[in-house]
């Protein structure tokens, strides 16, 4: 379906060989946008690569994909990808940061390499695409591509909620979070608006879930049916027009239901004593806060609920 909605539009998509980002690519490419793709084709713990899936993605999506295979986190990766983009499609719109790793271990088990590889492809490198695309979107405001810019973060239910051993990818996605918001506020006068998805859908990634409860193996049951194309469309949608009004939010797509989340704001408040004890904090904590405590269950148990497909 090209309506055009995108025509003229171009994007820059990470992790674009596969899942998530695929299924952008080729929404984005439907309403007529053109994409610098790229996936350096990690795998899924980033250990090794393989350059050639992002060329075959390339070659069968057509003129409007060029295929980018160096790695995210290599050094000149995001100047080069600008550039890319400017030179071979005229100029720059769209920013989604959506590759990803995960090196799962509980705290305990844990290294600190392992921490750091994750947040410098998850997060670091996401930071540094906009550092590099930002200055060119806000440029885009003094010329015909006024009032356009769209930067989307692909999250991850996994920092809204938490989940057993990934301290690593929530921590980075949580990092995600915050770097949106400060995006949208920094973006705002430019016209230029950044929100996030939470995405559900069937990947390689879904299928390494080792269920922990009942609830996680009914997730990943029905996680395992949930197409991505839909996470695709919500894209295309906060890429055109009609959302320009649309920014520092954070939204899930799980097949046909689509949420927006709520942020952290204060729910309730309380003045202490000068100088009170610690029975006077109990006291007040138990009467006041504990009401609107968040139960610590996971993301995979919070959406065990039967998808809409
Ligand atoms: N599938 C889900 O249900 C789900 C749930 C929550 C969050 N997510 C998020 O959605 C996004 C896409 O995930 P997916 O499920 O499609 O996973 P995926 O593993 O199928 O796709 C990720 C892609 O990123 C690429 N990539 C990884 N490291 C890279 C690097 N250094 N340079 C370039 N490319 C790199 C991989 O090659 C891969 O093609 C990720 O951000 C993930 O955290 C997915």
């Amino acid at each position: 379906m090209n309506d055009g909605a995108l025509a003229g539009r171009v994007a820059i998509v990470t992790g674009a060989a596969r899942g998530v980002g695929a299924a952008i690519v080729r929404d984005l490419i439907s309403h007529g946008a053109r994409v610098v793709a790229a996936d350096n084709g990690a795998s899924i713990d980033g250990r090794t690569e393989d350059p050639a899936l992002i060329a075959a993605f390339a070659e069968a999506c057509g003129d409007a994909v060029l295929p980018l295979a160096q790695s995210i986190t290599a050094p000149g990766f995001a100047d080069a990808a600008v550039t890319l983009a400017r030179e071979r499609f005229g100029g720059l719109d769209i920013i989604v940061n959506n590759a990803a790793i995960l090196r799962d271990a509980f705290l305990f088990k844990g290294n600190r390499a392992d921490f750091e590889a994750v947040v410098a492809t998850d997060l670091t490198a996401a930071y540094d695409l906009l550092r590099a695309a930002t200055p060119v979107l806000r440029e885009n405001a003094k010329t015909t591509r006024a009032g356009w810019g769209r930067i989307i973060t692909i999250g991850s239910t996994a920092a809204l909620y938490g989940n057993y051993g990934q301290g690593a990818y929530a921590s980075a996605k949580a990092g995600l979070f915050g770097l949106m918001r400060i995006a949208a506020l920094d973006m705002a006068r430019s016209g230029v608006t950044s929100n996030m998805i939470a995405p559900f859908a069937a990947s390689r990634v879904t299928e390494t879930i080792v269920p922990a409860t009942p609830a996680q193996a009914v997730y990943k049951a029905d996680a395992l049916s949930i197409p991505p194309a839909p996470i695709g469309r919500f894209a295309s949608f906060l890429c055109s027009a009609r959302a320009q009004h649309i920014t520092g939010q954070v939204f899930g797509v799980r097949g046909r239901e689509t949420f927006v989340f709520s942020q952290p704001r204060p729910l309730a408040r309380a003045t202490t004593a000068p100088d009170p004890s610690l029975d006077d904090l109990a006291a007040l904590v138990e009467s006041e806060f504990a009401p609107h405590f968040t139960a610590l269950e996971t993301d995979l148990d919070a959406f065990s609920t039967t998808p809409v497909l």
